[in-house]
């Protein structure tokens, strides 16, 4: 019976991945838990910022979405400049689809979902840090469902001026 029980969890993780959120687990490698590899096609889903400049503690709006009738249920986000994660999100508490992810020692500094609803669109609001130069890039993860997902989608660049 036991036995039965741990079979049939690890198969609905297996089907799953992640259905409440992302772990910190995955915050470098921005995998999906899912048996799968990587969609190699375009994706269907991009990654949109509404500026390209951006100074110390101001906010970027940072847009996911679909670009044709798929839609997304799971997401990572987060801002990098080259593999360093900058910057931090602020997610409303009333967002059933978002929801803030801790990663490497960091606050904030990730995007997950809440839910494995389908999603058209999810936008959430990032602020710059401080004392850090450079060019940011937001780089995502989509999942369209269980075994279909694209990793590392990228936005335009920001810079963050001084
Ligand atoms: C971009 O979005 C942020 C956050 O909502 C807002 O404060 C800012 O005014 C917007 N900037 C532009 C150019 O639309």
């Amino acid at each position: 019976m036991l036995h039965f029980f741990t079979i049939l969890a690890a198969a609905v993780v297996a089907v799953h991945g992640f259905s409440g959120g992302a772990p910190a687990s995955v915050c470098k490698s921005l995998l999906p838990g899912h048996p799968a590899e990587p969609q190699a096609t375009p994706s269907p889903f991009r990654i949109v910022v509404n500026k390209s400049t951006v100074k110390p503690g101001q906010e970027v709006m940072v847009i996911m979405e679909s670009t044709n009738d798929k839609r997304f249920k799971g997401f990572l986000l987060q801002a990098r400049i080259n593999d360093e994660i900058v910057g931090h999100f602020d997610v409303s508490d009333v967002d059933k689809n978002i929801q803030t992810l801790d990663c490497l020692g960091g606050s904030k500094n990730a995007i997950t979902h809440r839910n494995s609803d389908d999603k058209k669109a999810i936008v959430a609001k990032w602020i710059a840090p401080e004392n850090v130069k450079g060019t940011v890039k937001f780089v995502g993860t989509f999942v369209e469902t269980g075994l279909v997902f694209w990793v590392g989608e990228t936005s335009e660049e920001v810079s963050l001026e001084h």
